[in-house]
């Protein structure tokens, strides 16, 4: 069940910005351990590195490469790469992404234009340059990461640019893969919840919680219905299922993985 072996999987962000798993250090590591050759872009070629050495310590297949992928020319020439290393690219998972804070008047004209690149052209690009192959071949699985903030809006913290770029995601998700039904090509999004990646103790607990980690951990814990916070293997799992033989029916659709929170709606 759920094996990819023979399947190469180009995985953009497969690091983490702190020690522990980050949604596509846990993703790399799962696909892998399920039998793919991952090749892994990092804007911090040292976060690669890790993820690497924990799948090559698996006995697992990883060949990492630094990339910006907001950066059209270095998208195309690390294609290029994992193409000359490994011959072909059936799996895709575009998970670059992350949050800043602001309304519309507060934040600034750059901020909101560096939320899309970030957010939004980084998977744009990726699809731009991987689809052709992806057709040639007849096949490809693509996975782009949105974010619950998608769907639930928040007064106290609002993110006007975060949330407009992760439903756009879905709605990029949905025309890929519309255009790219009939060439065996499917294209899904997992929306996470709030999830307990390293970025809650990197950066959120610095930004909005005054450097009081408990606290905040303990605020998102109690904000999801089933009483904590997932984790980026359960992001992972979903990946997985979703570009696994065994999704293979599911194209241009969603999976939230967020412990209830979107059902139950405003707290
Ligand atoms: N952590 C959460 O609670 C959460 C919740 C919802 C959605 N998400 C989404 O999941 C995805 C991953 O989140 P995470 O918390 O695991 O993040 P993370 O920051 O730990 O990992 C992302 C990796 O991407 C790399 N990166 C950043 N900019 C890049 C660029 N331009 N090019 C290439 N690599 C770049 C970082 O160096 C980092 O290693 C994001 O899209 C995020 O929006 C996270």
């Amino acid at each position: 069940m759920l094996r990819l072996d023979g399947k190469v999987a180009f995985i953009s962000g497969a690091g983490s910005v702190g020690d522990g798993w980050g949604n596509g250090k846990a993703t790399a590591t799962l696909l892998a351990r399920q039998g793919a050759s991952i090749y892994g872009t990092d804007i911090r070629l040292d976060a690669a590195e890790e993820t690497r050495g924990i799948i090559r310590q698996d006995g697992g297949i990883c060949e990492v490469q630094a990339c910006d992928m907001t950066n059209s020319a270095a998208v195309s020439a690390t294609i290029d790469d994992c193409l000359a290393k490994f011959g072909r690219i059936d799996i895709l998972v575009n998970n670059v992404g992350g949050s800043a804070p602001g309304t519309a008047v507060s934040m600034s004209e750059d901020l909101w234009d560096t939320q899309m690149a970030h957010n939004l052209k980084t998977l744009f690009l990726a699809c731009k340059h991987v689809l052709p192959h992806m057709e040639r071949q007849g096949d490809g699985r693509i996975v782009n990461l949105a974010s619950i903030a998608a769907l639930r809006m928040s007064a106290e913290r609002p993110h006007v640019a975060y949330s407009t770029a992760k439903l756009g995601i879905v709605a990029f998700s949905k025309s890929t893969a519309i255009a790219y039904a009939a060439k065996g090509i499917r294209c899904n999004t997992v929306i996470p919840g709030l999830m307990n990646t390293p970025l809650v103790e990197h950066r959120l607990a610095k930004t909005i919680a005054g450097g009081n980690l408990a606290a905040l951990v303990a605020k998102r814990d109690a904000a999801v219905p089933v009483g904590r916070m997932g984790t980026a293997w359960d992001v992972a799992h979903a990946v997985l299922f979703l570009v696994s033989d065994e999704g293979h029916y599911i194209t241009g659709t969603e999976i939230i993985v967020d412990g209830g929170m979107s059902a139950a709606g405003m707290s």
